[in-house]
């Protein structure tokens, strides 16, 4: 028997909680977003909102099932509100020590011993989330690709204290629930995408670093040439240069691969504010 997990929550309302969020709502379960504090709820609502009217402008959805997502998810600025869920997935900032505490947070928080808590980590051990709660066998990585609604893959990361039971659980969330299609990976920073994606976008910010050809000129040649749906720094700018350099990091603090480390003009961008999409500006310029 698997365990049924119908009552969700999602921590961290950004642009991978708020997709999450939203594909939850859109399979009809029982959804509940929690936010720093309740400006940061109202914009996660805001991004769902958003994002559900785009599905309904592209004939995506119809505006009723939009309407009944939206309401069907409950926003929330108080952690103890989870204490009712079947499933947590957290989906906050990639920083290893806020997602610790966090998980530590939850395992006093959410009641059910059976209870499941997920990580959206793209690169940060299961196994050290997994040992900041006394419920191990129950802690799993769901990694989902942006845009969540889009995008129909998620990655299930076992650590070596994961149990069988738990697995199979979010199997069935992500196939039945969710109507999407699971790849395993064992917990090695970068799982199986970001292990052949990041060196691939790394390498394109290090050949604009260089000089040798314009973000333009590079974006262009991957999608005209290898017909990618976005060259690798508009990529980059949709994942967040502040999230691509926070997963190479920890790639590189895992392997000590050259290939992993963030280069300088990275870095350099992070700490300028210039983030991509996010901020209006990374290695492209964006308004709206
Ligand atoms: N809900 C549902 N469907 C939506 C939608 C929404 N909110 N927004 C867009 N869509 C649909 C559109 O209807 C369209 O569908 P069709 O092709 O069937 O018409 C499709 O999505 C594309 O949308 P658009 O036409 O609006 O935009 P686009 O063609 O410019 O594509 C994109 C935008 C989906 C982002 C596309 O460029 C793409 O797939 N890019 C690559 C994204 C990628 O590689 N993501 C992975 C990042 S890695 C990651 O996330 C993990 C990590 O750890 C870093």
């Amino acid at each position: 028997m698997t365990i049924p997990l119908s009552r969700v929550g999602v921590v961290g309302g950004g642009q991978m909680g708020a997709g999450i969020a939203e594909v939850c709502a859109l399979a009809g379960l029982d959804t509940l977003v929690c936010e720093a504090d309740a400006p940061a709820a109202r914009a996660a609502r805001e991004r769902v909102a958003t994002s559900l009217e785009r599905a309904v402008q592209r004939g995506k959805l119809d505006r009723l099932s939009a309407e009944d997502a939206l309401a069907r998810l409950v926003f929330t600025s108080s952690l103890d509100e989870l204490a009712d869920r079947r499933l947590v997935i957290e989906a906050v900032t990639e920083n290893a020590g806020a997602k610790t505490e966090l998980f530590t947070a939850l395992d006093k928080i959410v009641e059910d011993p059976e209870a499941v808590l997920a990580s959206n980590t793209s690169a940060i051990p299961i196994m050290r989330l997994g040992m900041a709660t006394g419920r191990a066998d129950r802690v799993v990585g769901l990694h989902f690709f942006n845009p969540v609604p889009v995008l129909p893959l998620v990655e299930i990361v076992s650590s070596l204290h994961t149990s069988a039971r738990t697995v199979r659980a979010v199997e069935s969330f992500v196939r039945d629930a969710l109507g999407k299609t699971a790849i395993h990976s064992r917990d090695r920073a970068g799982f199986v995408v970001n292990s052949l994606l990041v060196p691939y976008l790394l390498s394109a910010v290090r050949m604009a670093e260089s000089g040798y050809a314009t973000p333009a000129d590079i974006d262009a040649g991957m999608e005209l040439g290898c017909a990618h749906p976005m060259g690798p720094l508009k990529l980059a700018d949709l994942i967040g240069l502040d999230t691509v350099a926070a997963i190479a990091g920890s790639m590189y603090e895992e392997f000590k691969e050259p290939l992993y480390a963030p280069p300088p003009l990275l870095q350099r961008m992070v700490q300028a504010g210039l983030l991509g999409r996010k901020s209006g500006r990374g290695f492209h310029t964006y308004s709206g």
